[in-house]
């Protein structure tokens, strides 16, 4: 368990190709954008990366051959939270997601309903679809395999006024059934946070993440005082009790606590992420649960 900068501002996010998104955040923050802006920058980097094949434009499409991205963000600060799922040809889900907390009345919108959101506030409409994801696609479909592994951007903010912040954002199981909703939208499974105790952002198979609410586990247990990697270890030892599957279940998760102490802990080893303060930006190995 590591300590963010002095003057507490700290971002972290899941995987090694969230240093680049650690890295639009740092810079978010030291434009002065709040932890808020922070996540949602972090995203946007995933997002419009072609090469990810897991989030937003470059994802992999689902049975039909079509692109449909998941997409969560929470502030501390008001316990605000908006999201959206099953959402087809918008950049920056996450931008929609943040617009559904600060301008509706709604927490979730999915699917067409998300979609109609999106154009009447603005969003401009895309193919999601690549060459490259589609010649996937094309591949499985002749091989009729099963939904490919993914890898969500999940991520974790504090800012310098001891704001935190949360955002999620995938294009879900790869070849997935159309309308297939993961945990990343789900607030208290793909992401939580508690402005008075941490934030935790969450990366994996959504089905097993939902089926136990693993963020708000992990910001539950740093509310009754545990440390974050003792709180992301304690939620996924619980998972790992009650699966039958035991720690055979692939889940990392990110947390940040209050105090600027943050975590990244994987089930097995080998679950790096990306931590980012004003002075240093790095990518770590995470603590497990199961060896091999
Ligand atoms: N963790 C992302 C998903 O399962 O869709």
């Amino acid at each position: 368990m590591r300590t963010g900068s002095a003057d507490g501002a700290v971002v972290v996010a899941t995987w090694e190709f969230g240093k680049v998104c650690v890295q639009a955040a740092v810079a978010a923050l030291e434009k002065g954008g709040t932890a808020l802006d922070a996540v949602e920058q972090a995203a946007w980097v995933a997002e419009e990366d072609g090469s990810n094949a897991s989030v937003g434009y470059g994802g992999n499409p689902n049975s039909d051959g079509v692109v449909q991205v998941d997409a969560a963000i929470m502030w501390g600060a008001d316990h605000g939270a908006g999201s959206v799922a099953a959402l087809e040809g918008v950049l920056h889900p996450v931008s929609v997601a943040r617009r559904v907390m600060e301008q509706s009345s709604h927490v979730m919108l999915v699917g067409e309903g998300a979609r109609k959101f999106a154009v009447a506030q603005g969003f401009e409409q895309v193919e999601l679809l690549t060459p490259e994801a589609r010649e996937r696609w094309k591949k499985w479909k002749k091989e009729q395999g099963a939904t490919e592994n993914h890898d969500t951007i999940g991520v974790v903010a504090l800012d310098g006024d001891g704001n935190l912040a949360a955002s999620c954002s995938t294009s879900g199981a790869g070849f997935k059934h159309p309308g297939r909703v993961g945990d990343s939208p789900i607030i208290g499974s793909g992401l939580y946070v508690d402005g008075e105790v941490g934030a935790a952002a969450a990366t994996g198979q959504g089905e097993d993440i939902m089926r136990h609410c693993a963020c708000y586990a992990v910001v539950a247990h740093m509310a009754r005082g545990l440390a974050p990697d003792e709180a992301c270890l304690e939620t996924l030892r619980y998972m790992a009790q009650r699966d039958p599957r035991g720690a055979d279940i692939a889940i990392g998760i990110v947390a940040v606590d209050k105090q600027g102490r943050y975590a990244g802990a994987g089930m097995r080893k080998g679950f790096p992420y990306a931590c980012g303060t004003a002075g240093e930006i790095q990518v770590i190995q995470g603590v497990w649960v199961k060896e091999k």
